[in-house]
């Protein structure tokens, strides 16, 4: 078909998995090839999908039907990945985060903007229903003046997954950042501070968190507290709050259904939606539909590079606080680590 979309899935994992979904669901989208370090899978996935497969992009990115690549790999090769896949004329959809580096990720937008190709970044709650109509309705507000989030995840991810993941700042609370980014813009903070702790020996023996509390303050006033932890026993949670001059507003929890239900037992209702594959079903599946009519309309990216630099430093600020027990001077801190 004209205008058809061909695209490489480069790691074939939970993320791998929704994005391939997408693919068969829309229109105007085709799989091209799939791509995974673990060749049995690579190829069990090609042959069941009818696309060509590898272990290495590499040799794909000469094809020239191939014209967009997905990068669902670990976190550690997504810069390597997004700068090849650019550097050969392809568009880029990259699960987060973009890089481990301030410089790695202007490098990628770069690189983009110089070839003129889409970078579309992974943060899919900026497509779901609700947190677009919280964002659609806080001009009624007022100004914003306390911001409270929480964000569980559920089930634990693997060891092997959290070992390379980063940390818990820029692999789970980066989410949490960008969605200030998406409702409030790209505004600085002035002090960020944040608590926690390890109740998992195992994420403990990473140097890393599984519980953890970020306050941040900003210079018009407005504070912001997120909670998050890496396990939530009662299923997937995510919820936000934005109490302003006028009036507060409040993103719940999705449940499975909507049923309550009141006996002589007392009232209860349908459980949390399970993990991220139920509860962003539909944004991964927009967020899909917007890269594609990105590329037609030659609207290159869904998070500004502003954006997506000072969620990276706010992750890297609350690393810094946790790890001195400190609050963070954010302007100072991000001109004393200009490369961070
Ligand atoms: N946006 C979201 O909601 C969301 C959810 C989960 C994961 N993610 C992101 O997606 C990425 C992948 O996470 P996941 O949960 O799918 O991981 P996963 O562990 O489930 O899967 C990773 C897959 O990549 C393969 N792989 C390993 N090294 C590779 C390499 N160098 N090149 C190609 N393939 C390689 C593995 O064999 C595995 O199949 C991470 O960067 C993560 O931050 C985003």
């Amino acid at each position: 078909m004209k205008n058809t979309l061909r695209i490489c899935v480069v790691g074939l994992g939970r993320a791998g998995n929704f994005h391939l979904t997408s693919i068969e669901r829309i229109d105007g989208l085709e799989l091209h090839s799939v791509v995974d370090t673990d060749a049995a899978l690579a190829q069990r996935e090609g042959e069941a999908r009818g696309c060509k497969w590898s272990t290495e992009l590499t040799e794909l990115l000469a094809d020239d039907d191939l014209n967009a690549v997905i990068v669902a790999s670990p976190t550690d090769a997504h810069f390597q990945y997004i700068c090849d896949a650019l550097n050969a004329g392809k568009h880029v959809f990259t699960e987060k985060p973009v890089g481990h580096t301030v410089e790695e990720i202007n490098t990628c937008f770069e690189l983009a903007a110089k070839y003129g190709k889409a970078l579309h970044l992974g943060f899919q709650r900026r497509f779901d229903r609700n947190f677009m109509a919280l964002k659609r309705r806080l001009p009624e507000l007022g100004d914003a003046r306390i911001v409270k989030a929480s964000s569980r995840d559920n089930p634990r991810p693997s060891y092997d997954y959290l070992k390379i993941s980063g940390n818990i700042f820029h692999d789970m609370l980066i989410h949490d950042f960008d969605m200030l980014m998406f409702l409030f813009g790209a505004k600085k903070p002035e002090t960020v501070f944040a608590a926690g702790h390890a109740y998992d020996e195992t994420i403990a023996s990473f140097n890393d968190f599984d519980t953890v509390m970020v306050s941040i303050k900003y210079s018009d006033g407005m504070v912001c507290s997120i909670d998050t932890s890496r396990i939530a026993a009662y299923g997937y949670d995510q919820r936000i709050e934005v109490f302003g001059k006028k009036g507060m507003a409040t993103v719940e929890n999705e449940r499975n259904n909507s049923v309550n239900l009141y006996t002589e037992n007392g009232a209860s209702h349908e459980p949390f939606n399970y993990s991220f594959p139920q509860r962003y079903k539909d944004a991964y599946y927009e967020e899909m539909i917007q890269f594609k009519d990105g590329i037609r309309n030659g609207i290159l990216t869904n998070v500004a590079q502003a954006e997506s630099v000072l969620s990276h430093q706010l992750a890297d600020a609350a690393l810094e606080s946790i790890q001195t027990g400190t609050v963070v001077q954010f302007k100072e801190f991000v001109k004393s680590n200009s490369r961070l």
